[in-house]
């Protein structure tokens, strides 16, 4: 499937919305809610077994997600803010809570992500600043991006640091 063109066209989350996805192993899409079908712009055939990078915005720092997995392999819950792009090219911006299940022999089950609308004070504070990681990536890479994470933390958990960014 041809990569949408991304547009300046926001979707808005509800702050009633629940945005919910399962993933296997290795974050292909096993269950998705009506919401996430409806603000995604795909079917449900589109997006069973498609990868959850189907939905990634080119704005979105490759740090973040590196954090996202990095963390999942631990066993740790994430707090992460995502822009995410539609199949029309359309983004919407969400705080998603992604965590693993486990089966009741201690076996991964999948991997869950709840998202929900993201406050305007945690947009003011993180679309600067991934626009910032962004640029750091494209010039000196990764690392570079990662040391600048982990100075906004300031030492602090980064689940911890991104609740304080939604609640400020
Ligand atoms: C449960 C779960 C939900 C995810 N949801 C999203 C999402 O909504 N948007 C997104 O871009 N990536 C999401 N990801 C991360 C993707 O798997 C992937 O790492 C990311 O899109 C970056 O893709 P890339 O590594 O191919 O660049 C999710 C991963 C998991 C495990």
């Amino acid at each position: 499937m041809a990569r949408p063109t991304p547009t300046n066209n926001e979707i808005e989350v509800k702050s009633v919305d629940i945005v919910v996805s399962k993933s296997d192993e290795e974050g292909n899409i096993e269950y998705a809610n009506p919401i996430f079908y409806n603000l995604s712009g795909y079917n449900k055939r589109e997006l069973t077994f498609a990868p959850h990078s189907i939905l990634r915005h080119p704005d979105m720092p490759k740090v973040v997600f590196k954090y996202l997995w990095d963390e999942l392999k631990k066993g740790n819950e994430v707090n992460a803010f995502v822009k995410n792009l539609t199949k029309d090219g359309s983004f919407y911006w969400v705080l998603a809570y992604v965590r693993p299940a486990y089966n009741t022999d201690g076996s991964l089950r999948n991997y869950i992500s709840t998202r929900k609308t993201m406050s305007k004070n945690a947009r003011k504070t993180i679309e600067p600043f991934y626009a910032k990681l962004l640029a750091l990536e494209k010039s000196d890479g990764v690392e570079a991006s990662e040391k600048a994470l982990i100075e906004l933390l300031d030492g602090k958990a980064f689940n911890t640091v991104m609740h304080v960014i939604q609640t400020s």
